[in-house]
This record gives structure tokens, C-alpha cells and sequence, in this order.
């Protein structure tokens, strides 16, 4: 009798303890992602993500309509309430300073038309039509592309080309892709890359 009641009494410990091992990491997402999620390179800026944006990739990495060696094996360890819990962290963290490119002011220049206007005798619409008129993101379906590291979107246009990533509803991102030059996605990735610009 004395032990059940030692076992009950233990009930609300092990509930906690519990809680305690579905705790997030987020300093192991930091090693990659930078600390305060900011990113570089290849890593994505992950502070200030929209969450359901951010849950969404997660989900297609475990999938694989998103395919990444880092990022898959991080994505299936995770269950569904992990990744709602890094979401709602990285979302709320603030979103980076913009940061001047160090690309040439012509690369810039033909970035920033791609952008804001498209190319469309190739059939390339404006970046920003779908994308926020300043690249912030319109929740939850189309992201923040502006202040993503040059690296990251350079990568990310050439995984829609290879078919690597392809995850975007109806194949809208894969149709731009296809149509750009090397030389225009050098030129908006390097746009972009200064954040989000007045
Ligand atoms: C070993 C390095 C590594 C670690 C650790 C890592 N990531 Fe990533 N993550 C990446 C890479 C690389 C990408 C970009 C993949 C691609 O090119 O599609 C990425 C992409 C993402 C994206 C998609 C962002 C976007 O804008 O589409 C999310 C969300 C993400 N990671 C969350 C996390 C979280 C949360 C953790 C920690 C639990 C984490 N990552 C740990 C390397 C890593
Ligand atoms: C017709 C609409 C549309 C247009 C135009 C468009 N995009 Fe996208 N883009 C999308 C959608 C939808 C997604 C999200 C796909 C998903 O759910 O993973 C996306 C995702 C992205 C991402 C990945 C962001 C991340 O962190 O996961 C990048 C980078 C990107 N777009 C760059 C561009 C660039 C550069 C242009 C202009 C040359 C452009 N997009 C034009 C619809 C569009």
C-alpha cells in the first residue's frame, strides 16, 4: 500500500521528467545556423522565419521533397511538437540588420530590376510579386527571401533546376528557376542578400 502511494507520488516528477527530454536544442541548430539563428554560406538565416513556413520545411526534409544530407537526418529526429517548439523560438528572435553586398553596383543594379520587375521577355516574373513587394515574406505560404545569404538562394534556385528541392506548391518556384541565367541568379542573390532594403 505505502509503495503505491510512493509510486503516485512520484507521478508528477516523472511527467516532468519527461518534459525535460522533449526539450529543444537550440544551440545545436546554432552550431550551423549561426547564433541567433542569423546564418552564412549555405546556412539559412533562421531568425524571424515565419512559423509556419519554418514547419513546413521541416517536414518536407523528413519527406524528402526537400533534400539536404545536413538537414534530413536533423529534420526525422524531430517529432511534430519539437518542431512547433523551434518555430515559435526562431520566429521570435530578432531579424538581422541588412547588410551591404560587396558585389559591383552593375550586379546589384540588374538584381535589384530582377527583383522588382522581372525579366518577362524570358518569361521571368518579378521576384516580389510573389514574395512581398520588399522580399519580407506574405504568411504563411510565401517566404522571406530577403536578408538569405547569397550562397543559400544561389543554392536553393539550383536545387528547384536539379530537382532536389521540390516542395513548392504547383511547381510555382521550380517554372522561375528553370528560366534564370547563371548571371541573374548571381545578381539577385547578392540583392537579396542585403536584407530587407526601403
Ligand atoms: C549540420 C548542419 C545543420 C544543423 C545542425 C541544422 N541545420 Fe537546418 N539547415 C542546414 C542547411 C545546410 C540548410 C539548407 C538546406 C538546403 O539547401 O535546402 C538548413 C535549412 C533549415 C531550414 C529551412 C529554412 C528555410 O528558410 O527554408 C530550417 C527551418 C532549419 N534548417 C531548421 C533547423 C533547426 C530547427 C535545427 C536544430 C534542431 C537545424 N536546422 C540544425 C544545416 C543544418
Ligand atoms: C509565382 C510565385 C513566385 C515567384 C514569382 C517567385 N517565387 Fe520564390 N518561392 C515561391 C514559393 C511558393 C516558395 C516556397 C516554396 C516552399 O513552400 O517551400 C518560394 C521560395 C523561394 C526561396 C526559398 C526560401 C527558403 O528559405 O526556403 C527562394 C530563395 C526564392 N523563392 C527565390 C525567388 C527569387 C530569387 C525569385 C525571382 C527571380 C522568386 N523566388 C520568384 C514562389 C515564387
Amino acid at each position: 500500500m505505502k509503495l503505491i502511494f510512493l509510486v503516485l507520488g512520484m507521478l508528477p516528477l516523472l511527467a516532468q521528467a519527461a518534459d525535460m527530454a522533449t526539450k529543444i536544442n537550440v544551440s545545436s541548430c546554432e552550431a550551423c545556423h549561426g547564433q541567433k539563428g542569423v546564418g552564412k554560406n549555405e546556412f539559412p538565416r533562421l531568425a524571424a522565419l515565419e512559423a509556419t513556413y519554418f514547419v513546413k520545411q521541416l517536414q518536407d526534409f523528413r519527406t524528402g521533397t526537400r533534400s539536404n544530407p545536413m538537414m534530413q537526418p536533423v529534420a526525422k529526429s524531430m517529432s511534430e511538437a519539437d518542431m512547433s517548439k523551434y518555430a515559435a523560438y526562431f520566429s521570435k528572435l530578432p531579424q538581422p540588420a541588412a547588410q551591404p553586398s560587396s558585389e559591383g553596383a552593375a550586379l546589384l543594379a540588374a538584381g535589384e530590376s530582377l527583383a522588382k520587375n522581372g525579366d518577362w521577355p524570358n518569361g521571368i516574373p518579378a521576384c516580389f510579386q510573389c514574395h512581398g513587394a520588399k522580399g519580407q515574406g506574405i504568411s504563411p505560404d510565401f517566404p522571406q527571401i530577403a536578408g538569405q545569404p547569397a550562397r543559400y538562394i544561389t543554392v536553393q534556385i539550383a536545387n528547384w533546376k536539379s530537382g532536389a528541392r521540390s516542395n513548392d506548391s504547383v511547381g510555382l518556384m521550380k517554372s522561375v528557376a528553370d528560366k534564370m541565367t547563371d548571371e541573374q541568379i548571381k545578381a539577385v542573390a547578392a540583392y537579396l542578400s542585403q536584407g530587407v532594403t526601403k
